[in-house]
């Protein structure tokens, strides 16, 4: 079997530090089967999984016993994220780094996050204990008072309830990265942002970086594909949180992935049914797949915006936001680098070619994309993790689920 990789560029295996696969409880949405053959297909080798499953993924057992369900079901390597319990904040100064090297502290959720932490307490003694345990949090910084006022919003006219969900206060976001910030001052605690989505984020975190503090950001692919424009026209398809912002918020973000301000691109992969998003916008959970995506709908972004940049360094930019910084963040070796002792994943990609993303090509079990009828540019052609071919875009064929489990008991 011969791949012929000229003209194309060899990267390593894409890692996505961000996904929901939705196991355990929640696999009418995602399972592990169809979001590992998504991520393939996108050239996606690793992935680091979120907790707000049912039940969540709040302590050592529950992790361990996520990973006895997912063996042998997962194309891709797999990690967790360990949700930060509030009742038990102190579990967080031991977790033992082979289980988990990360937790996701969710201070908004709606109705999609079992543990949301909203006292500044509660939220205090999490990074106190993170501090202590060498843990790194990982944040959805939302206030989620924003989401109390728009649950009064409801059963007012639908047309204005649309229009505050587009205008969804950025505020909420900006007051809860600021509260982040004196956390990170007081108690050290390595903290990274997950999907900033505007300009007064990146400008806090991206100030507070450079006094030398240990707090990163991740962009989203959605946060950088679409803009209020797209939400009017998608409804309650784009709906996520955060919200996608205006053309300005999302040109800052641009510039945060251009100056190497935003360390990591992650997907935000959060499938929910067609049925739970063809309801109204203010019942239908937010949240948009994105693992198959991701990279070239990045890709796309960086050829649009910067046509005559030498396609090696937007290259290279794919390379360390989807693989080396994620590998050094969430402590991966051997991963998101081609170097000699690293692990044999590879992803041969086209730079070139164009075409349509369309419903027929979606992999999630959710059977829809946001990016329906998007021209696209770049494809991933050939996807090989640990030396096995596990997505051949020619032949449309996968290899088998033999994905591991990069933690240990
Ligand atoms: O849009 C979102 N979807 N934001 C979240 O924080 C959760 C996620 C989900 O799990 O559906
Ligand atoms: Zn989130
Ligand atoms: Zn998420």
């Amino acid at each position: 079997r011969v791949i012929d990789a000229r003209g194309r560029y060899v990267l390593p295996g894409l890692i996505d530090s961000h996904v929901h696969f939705r196991t355990p409880g929640l696999e009418h949405k995602e399972d592990w089967e169809h979001g590992s053959r998504a991520a393939v297909v996108g050239g996606v080798t690793t992935v680091i999984d979120m907790p707000n499953t049912v039940p969540p993924g709040l302590d050592e057992a529950a992790l361990c016993a996520k990973a006895d369900l997912v063996a042998g079901r997962s194309l891709v390597d797999f990690r967790f994220h360990l949700g930060a319990d509030p009742q038990r904040p102190e579990l967080l100064a031991e977790v033992d780094p082979s289980v988990a090297t990360s937790a996701k502290v969710f201070m908004a959720g709606h109705h999609t996050a079992p543990t949301v932490v909203r006292d500044a307490e509660q939220l205090e003694k999490i990074f106190a204990h993170a501090a202590a345990g060498n843990v790194r949090l990982v944040l959805h910084a939302e206030d989620e008072a924003v989401f109390d006022l728009l649950d009064q919003w409801r059963g007012t006219d639908p047309q204005e309830y649309s229009d505050y969900e587009r205008w969804r206060p950025r505020t909420g976001a900006i007051s809860a990265v600021a509260q982040v910030l004196a956390l990170v001052r007081r108690h050290g605690t390595k903290t990274h942002i997950l999907h900033v989505s505007t300009a007064e984020e990146a400008d806090l975190l991206a100030a507070a970086h450079a006094t030398g503090l240990p707090v990163t950001f991740e962009v989203t692919g959605h946060h950088l594909s679409f803009i209020d424009r797209d939400t009017l026209r998608g409804g309650a398809r784009t709906r996520l949180s955060p919200a996608i912002r205006g053309q300005a918020d999302q040109d800052r973000l641009w510039t945060a992935l251009y100056s190497g301000e935003a360390a990591t691109v992650g997907s935000d992969h959060a499938p929910h049914t067609r049925t739970e998003k063809t309801r109204p916008i203010a019942d239908a959970p937010p949240g948009i797949p994105g693992v198959q995506e991701l990279a070239t709908a990045v890709w796309t972004g960086m050829r649009r915006r910067r046509p005559d940049e030498h396609p090696d360094v937007a290259a290279g930019r794919l390379a360390r936001c989807l693989g080396a910084a994620p590998a050094d963040l969430f402590g991966l070796p051997g991963k998101g680098r081609l170097e000699p002792g690293a692990d044999a994943d590879l992803v041969v990609f086209d730079p070139d070619q164009r075409w349509m993303f369309s419903a027929e090509d979606v992999r999630s079990k959710c059977g829809w994309s946001a990016y329906e009828g998007w021209s696209m540019t770049g494809r991933v052609l050939t996807t090989i993790r640990a030396g096995e071919v596990l997505w051949d875009d020619e032949r449309k064929t996968f290899g088998p689920a033999t994905g591991r489990w990069l933690g240990t008991r």
